[in-house]
């Protein structure tokens, strides 16, 4: 029982996702954890308050009405009872009120007397979550100390396609449960990848591949809610990411490799999770190539492998590959391990069409030397937990052999 005599509130704001946190309550409470849930006015339009009270255990606050103070002063009382609070759903409206520090319901007044920890995890339409409003407030709180847990990608409840859902259930229970463990990365610069990188064949077109960035974002995030410091290097994709993420985009493998370079020196783990491009035009056309009836030759040049070459300059590092295979993954991945002197691999096989490249979904072999880890199918936001799980857990053996300096380091904060 890993939440095992946590006292968190559990905060509902109208919003359709409302129905998912009676899950979320359910499961906190199975880990153990004590909850309380308070409500919004607007979200008991979505959902009656007395389903949570009957699933808490406990009567739900929507107002200041002494259910938890006999002076009735319950949001008080709640800010003082509460180890960390979970706003889930987090409308856009509880964003910008939360921003501004207004207390003009329970919830609001809440989160300004509490002095613990707050997650907000959005749920909105996805042109609200795009909505420059919305996201200046998301970064005022996220520098203010709030976390941000999602949101995820997919279709909406308005019948759009975007990000804005709230994260699964699973996913906010893993963050609820990492918000209690020793923050396994904190104060640890993790280095990461991400996406396809495009090698450019004239002024107009390039050669690409189909990684979308989605697994990448995920670990920066998963990181991130880990206590780490994360700079992630992703080349062209349309994932967005947490403010507190330093974003580097680069656009070719050079690029990606010139990047990787300047920032490795000061990181304690790297995870190369582009995948990046093998090969390069030998020569660019410097003006665009005109068609003819001729057969087209393109000469390519291998690009330098970023993870092989971050591993022979930086011997003691760890370094976390992945392998995209379309067939004999284990097989393929396993010796990528050994070739690139990796710690550790994450292999998936990419000829499946519900999962891996530009999916939400994956399920992989985590291996190392003297490992084999699978992964069933799951999103890839839960998946990217799990994964740091797995380095974290292989850190610890890392250290014990090689001393190395993640760990030496965290001894030492
Ligand atoms: O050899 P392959 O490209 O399949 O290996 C995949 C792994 O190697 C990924 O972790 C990817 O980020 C990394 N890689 C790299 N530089 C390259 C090619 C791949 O770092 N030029």
């Amino acid at each position: 029982m890993t939440l095992r005599n946590k006292q968190i509130v559990i905060a509902v704001t109208g919003g359709i996702a409302a129905y998912k946190t009676a899950q979320l309550v359910r499961e906190a409470q199975a880990e153990g954890a004590q909850v309380r849930v308070v409500m919004t006015a607007s979200a008991t339009s979505f959902v009656a308050a007395k389903t949570f009270q009957a699933l808490s255990g406990n009567p739900v606050a929507i107002t200041d009405n002494g259910l938890f103070d006999q002076a009735g002063m319950d949001h008080i009382a709640l800010a003082r009872w509460a180890d960390l609070i979970v706003i889930a759903p987090a409308s856009a409206n509880s964003i910008a009120k939360l921003t501004h520090g207004e207390a003009d319901e329970l919830l609001y007044a809440l989160c300004l007397a509490h002095q613990g920890a707050v997650a907000v995890a959005p749920a909105m339409n996805q042109q609200m979550w795009s909505n420059a409003a919305t996201q200046e407030n998301l970064k005022h709180l996220a520098d203010r100390g709030f976390l941000i847990w999602g949101p995820a990608d997919g279709a909406q409840a308005c019948g759009e396609v975007g990000p804005g859902r709230m994260l699964e259930v699973t996913a906010l229970l893993q963050l609820m449960i990492r918000q209690f463990e020793n923050s396994a990365f904190a104060a640890q610069h993790i280095l990461i990848t991400a996406g396809p990188t495009h090698e450019a064949i004239d002024p107009v077109r390039y050669i690409g591949n189909r990684s979308s960035g989605k697994m990448g974002f995920a670990l920066a995030e998963a990181a991130l809610a880990a206590g780490a410091h994360v700079t992630l290097i992703a080349g062209p994709t349309h994932e967005t990411c947490n403010s507190r993420i330093r974003l580097i985009n680069v656009v070719s493998a050079a690029e990606m490799h010139h990047a990787v370079f300047q920032q490795v020196d000061d990181c304690d783990l790297f995870i190369g999770c582009a995948a990046v491009a093998d090969y390069r035009l030998t020569d660019v056309a410097s003006e665009k190539i005109k068609k003819s009836d001729n057969t087209l030759c393109l000469e390519l040049t291998p690009t330098a492998d970023i993870l092989s070459d971050v591993k022979q300059a930086k011997p003691t590092l760890f370094c976390v590959g992945f392998a995209a295979e379309t067939e004999h993954t284990i097989e393929h991945a396993s010796e990528k391990l050994i070739r690139k002197n990796l710690d550790m691999i994450i292999a998936n096989n990419v000829s499946c069409s519900d999962q891996g490249f530009n999916s939400d979904y994956n399920s992989v072999e985590i291996i190392t030397a003297d490992n084999q880890e699978s992964i069933a199918r799951m999103r890839k936001t839960t998946l990217a937990i799990k994964i740091l799980d797995a380095i974290h857990k292989q850190l610890i053996n890392h250290k014990e052999k090689s001393n190395v300096r993640f760990l030496k380091k965290s001894h030492s904060t």
